[in-house]
């Protein structure tokens, strides 16, 4: 897909590297983050192939495309309506966080899944919605510690990805993002390669025409470029570790370097 809200039409694969601040920052502090990032990272010249993306609460979203200035950092909203205006109590639509300057949308965390009933459906609805409206949707996947632990880890996310894109004519504007509910959050376990290799083929096999699959989960600075190495995975979604710019930069460096390193 080309002509995507805010981005260019290179056809060169860029690594992926962002951060959803979920519930957390005053609107002071998303602007102060937002500013030192739009210094930190600059043109990006730096990092070719390195593309960041920061998803605030939508209280901040206006402020943080404004702070960021001609950054090409890119910033998402982390959900929105399926219908684009109406008596919605509490929502918010994807032509409203597009007109705050979103060009992305989260859609079907596993936080909203547990807490918020977010179903399947609904997040087919989302996508649809969001990439109607030509932003990009980040559809988020994954299974529990019992799914897991009963050897339906696969089918489980292979479901979810299936219906999240049910119909879609061309799903190359979507990036998936692979998180498994177990490894999330400070309670979580991080994941190994080998934990997720397996799930990430599967991902690619079942929808091959998406733009880029991330893996998230206690993605740290110490851990990201085992992570980013394992095949398929196009980059990686980061909470804690990214709530502070020198997390994100470092590990946004991170995946830029290991995109230098010539497979063997
Ligand atoms: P975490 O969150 O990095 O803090 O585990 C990841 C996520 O929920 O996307």
């Amino acid at each position: 897909m080309t002509g995507l809200r805010g981005e260019g039409r290179s056809h060169v694969p860029v690594t992926w590297v962002g951060t959803s601040w979920k519930m957390t920052k005053t609107l002071a502090e998303a602007r102060r983050y937002a500013r030192r990032l739009a210094d930190a990272w600059g043109d990006g010249t730096a990092m070719p192939g390195v593309q960041p993306f920061v998803i605030p609460s939508a209280t901040a979203i206006a402020a943080v495309r404004s702070e960021l200035g001609s950054s090409p950092v890119l910033v998402g909203a982390q959900d929105a309506h399926w219908e684009d205006a109406g008596a919605w109590t509490g929502e918010v639509s994807v032509p409203q966080v597009a007109d705050a300057g979103a060009v992305m949308v989260e859609i079907g965390h596993s936080e909203r899944r547990e807490h918020f009933g977010e179903t399947d459906e609904r997040v087919n609805a989302k996508v649809l919605a969001t990439l109607r409206h030509g932003l990009r949707p980040l559809v988020c996947v994954g299974e529990t510690a019992a799914v897991r632990d009963e050897g339906g880890a696969d089918a489980h996310v292979v479901r979810q990805v299936e219906a999240a894109l049910r119909g879609v004519d061309d799903p190359s504007g979507v990036l998936v993002a692979y998180e498994p509910v177990w490894a999330i959050g400070s309670r979580g376990r991080p994941a190994g390669p080998e934990d997720i290799v397996g799930v990430v083929a599967a991902i690619r096999a079942s929808a091959p025409g998406v733009a880029g699959v991330l893996y998230g989960g206690s993605v740290a600075q110490g851990n990201a470029a085992e992570l980013l190495a394992v095949p398929g995975v196009d980059g990686v979604f980061v909470g804690r570790a990214a709530w502070s710019v020198e997390g994100l930069v470092e590990i946004a460096y991170l995946a830029g370097r290991s995109r230098q390193v010539p497979s063997p």
